[in-house]
């Protein structure tokens, strides 16, 4: 297994295809019986079409990482700094992969660029009925703080927990004095 960070072509796309392609199989497989077809579809053509994750990398501070066995692309994370947390927003292993340790790989690569940056929090939404997606987002640390609803047009709504983990940074002036 292979994880490299995606890359934009100097025009445009380039591996941001490649995640639009993984986007359309895991979320086509795995959503439909969760939110059905019609808002799987509408969400892939609005959040996960080639050309709006190569503007989350290019324009909007994104960074998309790329699992692959032996090329074949099996796995996509992106994440961004928000505020005074990193928001983990993407995290799809495709089916046969899931369960091999590739979502706690690229929740150790986040959890490092967290540190890096000097945020004290990953946050995460997921779907209040994933609920295996839950037990693993638990076994990786996190634990439901709040619950949203996100109205995302087109007549839909995400209705989702918010998932927290608390990253061990110490800033300048945290010492607590002995
Ligand atoms: C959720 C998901 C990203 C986890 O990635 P993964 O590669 O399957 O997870 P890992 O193999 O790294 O497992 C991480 C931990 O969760 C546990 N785990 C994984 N799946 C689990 C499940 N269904 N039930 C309970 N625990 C689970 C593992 O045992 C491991 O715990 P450990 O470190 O204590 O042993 C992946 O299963 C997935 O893509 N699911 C479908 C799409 C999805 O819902 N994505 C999340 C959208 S918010």
């Amino acid at each position: 297994m292979e994880i490299h960070e995606a890359d934009l072509a100097p025009g445009g796309a380039d591996e941001a295809e490649i995640l639009a392609g993984l986007a359309d199989d895991i979320w086509t497989e795995y959503y439909t019986p969760l939110i059905g077809a019609e808002q799987v579809a509408y969400m892939l053509v609005t959040i996960q079409s080639a050309e709006w994750i190569a503007q989350d990398i290019g324009q909007r501070g994104y960074r998309y990482w790329l699992a692959e066995d032996q090329g074949k692309p099996v796995a996509y994370c992106g994440a961004v700094v928000q505020m005074d947390r990193l928001f983990l927003s993407k995290l799809y292993v495709t089916h046969d992969y899931r369960g091999q340790g590739i979502g706690k790989q690229f929740v150790g690569i986040v959890e490092q660029w967290c540190r890096e940056v000097g945020l004290p929090r990953i946050q995460l939404t997921v779907n209040k009925g994933n609920t295996d997606s839950i037990k693993a987002y638990e076994h990786l640390g996190f634990t439901i703080v709040d619950a949203i609803v996100t109205d995302i047009g087109g007549g839909f709504v995400m209705d989702d927990y918010v998932m927290d983990k608390p990253i061990g940074v110490s800033r300048p002036g945290d010492e607590v004095p002995a």
